[in-house]
């Protein structure tokens, strides 16, 4: 009689079934789940990952773009272990604040005022909520299909689809969560990216209610393409036209330049909201702004039009490491980081033509996305997904796991300093081989 044995597991689908019993999906953060189950990592290390079957690869997600020197910088980890044998935190101000806050504000000609916080999703709320108070105005706008984190107003429309999105010159408010409150949808005008004549004229309908017009320079979402610059300065002029504030996201996108992506278009938002890569690796928000609209959160004024608070807000541990990093990512360290971004596009380029499919890639500074479309989207409706592209995505990025490369399951990548070209011609080689893979069906999709 043959013994009716379970096939061996290993040790991630075991380490799975456990987090399947106490958190619902079996994680908490869907970012991470993948089928069969999640890598578990052990060890990061520069930019190398290790996971738990003691598997090697090249970190081109670094925490969703959050690790801009990858994996444990000797320079933070000294830094970050002499503060935690102080306390990790207080609840007395220190003086870490100040100087990351000084840091901070001596980057960006907007950042008059800054306040931190723990995470991108506080920071647009935080900004959010600033506006309003400043203009005592309720409506927000946003771009369509643009990510800005959990907050009801900002998710707002961040995935519909072509049964939901309505028309391109009135784009719906579609919830994300379900339950999301009506007049939460009602208070958000979407607009279309990079349209300026559909987006100002949208917007015309909704002067004398909207508190602020908020927009990503490069939103990962819908394409990770640079917004054009007409786009952004027609946004700047008819919010100060209209007094309504602008609010850029540089969540992302502060890696694109010393003072953020804002500095290439050589605007001055009123409010800039920050987060990831500024925390040195542990969790953090910033909200920065002009002195005028900041104040709104002055616990001195005779009327607290916008009292801010939080436990975790500016704790010394992410305080240094945000600065630590932060001074590192000088000038030169963000030059030479854009410069291999630059070489990685080219290189997937290459690879794109020596594989003769039907894929892009966009993206700029130390950023990419490959789409398996061959013309690069102008906007959410043109990156979404048609039938058939997501299945080869992960076939995509399957492989490119096998091979030794991580990246964003979109399949973007973002660049830490610790890589040199060497770990940007493995991605191109890799590339090129996934691409030669999938190939086929990618031709055949595309002609269908
Ligand atoms: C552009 C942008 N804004 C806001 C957020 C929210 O940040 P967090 O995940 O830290 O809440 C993200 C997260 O991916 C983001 O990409």
């Amino acid at each position: 009689m043959t013994e009716n044995k379970k096939p061996l597991q290993s040790r991630s689908a075991r380490l799975y079934e456990r987090a399947l019993a106490v958190m619902p999906g079996g994680c908490s953060r869907n970012t991470v789940l993948r089928r069969p189950h999640p890598l578990y990592a052990t060890q990061g290390e520069g930019c190398y990952l290790t996971d738990i079957e003691g598997v090697r690869r090249i970190d081109f997600a670094n925490n969703m773009a959050s690790l801009i020197h990858g994996h444990a910088p000797p320079a933070i980890v000294e830094a970050v272990t002499k503060q935690l044998r102080l306390g990790t935190g207080y609840t007395m101000a220190t003086e870490a604040e100040i100087l990351f806050a000084e840091h901070m504000c001596a980057r960006a000609p907007a950042f008059e005022k800054i306040r931190f916080v723990n995470s991108g999703t506080e920071a647009i709320m935080s900004a959010v909520k600033a506006s309003r108070a400043f203009t005592d105005r309720a409506k927000i706008a946003k771009v369509e299909g643009a990510y800005h984190g959990l907050y009801d107003y900002a998710e707002v429309s961040q995935n519909p689809g072509p049964s939901n999105w309505g028309a391109i010159d009135h784009p719906a408010s579609v919830a994300v969560a379900h339950g999301t409150p009506a007049s939460a949808l009602d208070d958000v005008v979407v607009i279309p990216f990079n349209d300026p004549d559909r987006a100002i004229a949208i917007l015309d309908e909704h002067a004398g209610e909207l508190a602020c017009v908020l927009v990503d320079l490069m939103p990962h979402r819908v394409g990770l393409i640079p917004a054009q610059p007409e786009f952004i300065h027609k946004l700047r002029q008819w919010t100060h036209s209209n007094n309504v504030l602008l609010v850029c996201d540089e969540v992302i996108t502060f890696r694109c330049h010393y003072g953020g992506a804002q500095a290439t278009y050589d605007i001055e938002p009123d409010l800039t909201a920050m987060g990831k890569m500024i925390g040195g690796g542990f969790p953090v928000g910033a909200l920065a702004g002009s002195d005028a609209v900041m104040s709104v959160m002055d616990p001195l004024a005779d009327k607290v039009l916008f009292p801010h608070s939080g436990t975790f807000s500016a704790n010394p541990i992410t305080m240094i490491a945000g600065r630590v990093a932060m001074e590192l990512f000088d000038q030169s360290a963000v030059d030479r980081l854009n410069d291999l971004g630059e070489q990685a596009r080219v290189a997937i380029r290459e690879a794109i033509v020596a594989a003769d499919v039907p894929a892009c890639v966009t993206g700029t500074g130390s950023m990419f996305r490959i789409h398996m479309k061959p013309n690069p989207p102008q906007n959410y409706r043109e990156a979404y997904d048609v039938a058939g592209e997501d299945a080869l995505r992960k076939d995509f990025l399957d492989f490119t796991l096998a091979n030794g490369i991580l990246l964003v399951g979109t399949c973007t990548g973002m660049l830490s300093t610790a890589m040199t070209s060497k770990e940007v011609e493995h991605l191109a080689d890799v590339t090129e081989s996934a691409f030669r893979k999938i190939g086929p069906a990618l031709r055949s999709l595309n002609s269908a």
